[in-house]
């Protein structure tokens, strides 16, 4: 046990990236050792079983959805907001579970998605120059000294809030609200488009399949509690190190902040802090590749993060760009085939896409998105490898962040309700469009 966590310190010693320089190094060892005290925000036992879940996904049996914010906000963790994402990937999970008749695997970026790394230190407007935005658990977004300068009082800030939209969810995914008996109610409360009446559609032909179960005898009682998991950009020392905790019941290590890790694009070297901290715990983790990851890198990751070949282990989020994708994909997916390793496939759409408009928007384009998740299955059936899950940053509200889908939002249209603090998130529509879409490619495995 002491073993394990003599282990879990060496990242220390190593180069580290997209960490925040505080002003006061007392305020952050006080910080981090009441973050230590705190109560685990997930189980060791739910970490595992949603490994069983990925295993099966890897294997070809389901399918994995993971949706939410970009960078998750204090002020957005309200109940509104929350149960409006939480009803999105539930529609969308239902959607893709129809047409792949497939279990969903749900997941929200939710609940901990609050450090973001960032191509630059620091933000220059006009003259002034400040530390860049690196989330709200880092540091404010508003322009100014004060606010730019790292906090740690923000580490508690972000746990707390953390636990409160967990709670949330458990109360949603197990108190009946989940229940598929209320497909229809999830697209309650949502304006009228042709997704919505699409789903609706869906949800009518699902309402009649279990109400003739439920008439030919059948127990739907199990579908009252749906498994929901959380996951985030597991980026931020400071935060989970202390997070990080021996389980009693096997002397393992788990990472308590959240069901699913994943290293980002950006700090996963081979030889770095994030690579050597994540090959010590025992949660489901991801790794992010993007469009220049050479085969023998992805090798070594599995080697160094799975060296035991666990199914349900690994997952590898794919985020190439529409543009790339069809080139950039299938030698990854042949060399890891050829190796007899099995991670789980996932496809980001989003963040080898961003553009910036002419009138100044971090933006996406949804024919990009699509294009993207297109590629992968193209390089999933070329490989013969599974396709096996979607990654979208996407929000329940009637956000203008994305250009395109049926709304056909154009630039002019984002000035009207932009409201990410980093990258542009589908709004319900254009989630629900895309998941109609994805179900599409999934009916053609
Ligand atoms: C993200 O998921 O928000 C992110 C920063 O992704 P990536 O590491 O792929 O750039
Ligand atoms: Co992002």
């Amino acid at each position: 046990m002491t073993e394990n966590l003599r282990d879990l310190d060496a990242w220390r010693s190593l180069p580290i990236k997209q960490q925040p320089s505080y002003p006061d190094a007392a305020a952050v060892a006080d910080v981090t050792a009441e973050l230590a005290s705190l109560p685990p925000l997930i189980f060791a036992g739910e970490a595992d079983t949603l490994k069983a879940r990925l295993a099966r996904a890897a294997a070809g049996e389901a399918f994995l959805l993971q949706g939410g914010d970009c960078a998750e906000t204090f002020s957005g963790a309200t109940g509104d907001k929350i149960r409006n994402r939480v009803k999105t990937v539930l529609q969308m999970a239902v959607v893709l579970q129809y047409g792949a008749s497939m279990p969903v695997v749900k997941m929200g970026r939710m609940a901990g998605q609050f450090a973001k790394p960032r191509s630059k230190d620091t933000e220059t407007r006009g003259e002034v120059t400040l530390p860049a935005f690196r989330g709200e658990i880092v540091n404010g977004f508003d322009f100014t000294q004060a606010s730019r300068t790292a906090d740690p009082s923000r580490l508690l800030r972000a746990y707390h809030t953390s636990a409160s939209t967990l709670n949330l969810i458990r109360a949603f995914t197990q108190g009946g609200f989940a229940d598929l008996r209320e497909v229809h109610s999830w697209n309650k409360g949502f304006a009228e488009n042709p997704a919505n009446r699409r789903y609706e559609g869906l949800a009518t032909e699902i309402d009649r399949a279990i109400k003739f179960m439920e008439s030919a005898g059948a127990d739907f009682d199990e579908l009252q509690r749906v498994e929901f998991f959380t996951g985030h950009e597991g980026l931020l020392m400071d935060y989970e190190h202390p997070l990080t905790r021996v389980d009693s019941r096997t002397g393992d290590v788990y990472n308590t902040s959240g069901h699913f890790l994943w290293i980002g694009e950006r700090t996963r070297d081979l030889d770095g802090a994030h690579i050597e901290y994540f090959r010590h715990i025992k949660n489901p983790i991801g790794v992010k590749l993007g469009p220049t990851t050479d085969p023998e890198t992805a090798l070594k990751l599995i080697d160094i993060l799975d060296p035991d070949r666990e199914p349900g282990r690994l997952t590898f989020i794919t985020r190439m760009g529409a543009g790339k994708i069809r080139e950039a994909l299938p030698p990854l997916l042949e060399a890891v085939k050829a190796s007899g390793a099995q991670p789980l496939w996932v496809t980001d759409p989003m963040h080898g896409n961003g553009i910036t408009t002419a009138n100044g928007y971090k933006s996406r384009r949804f024919d990009d998105v699509v294009d993207e998740v297109r590629g992968f299955f193209e390089a999933h059936r070329q490989v013969g490898t599974f396709p096996g899950g979607l990654h979208v940053e996407l929000t329940g509200d009637d956000v203008t962040e994305c250009l395109g889908g049926s709304e056909r939002i154009d630039e002019a249209a984002l000035e009207s309700r932009y409201e990410s603090l980093c990258d542009p998130r589908l709004n319900h529509k254009q989630s629900l469009e895309l998941s109609f879409l994805v179900a599409e490619e999934l009916e053609k495995l």
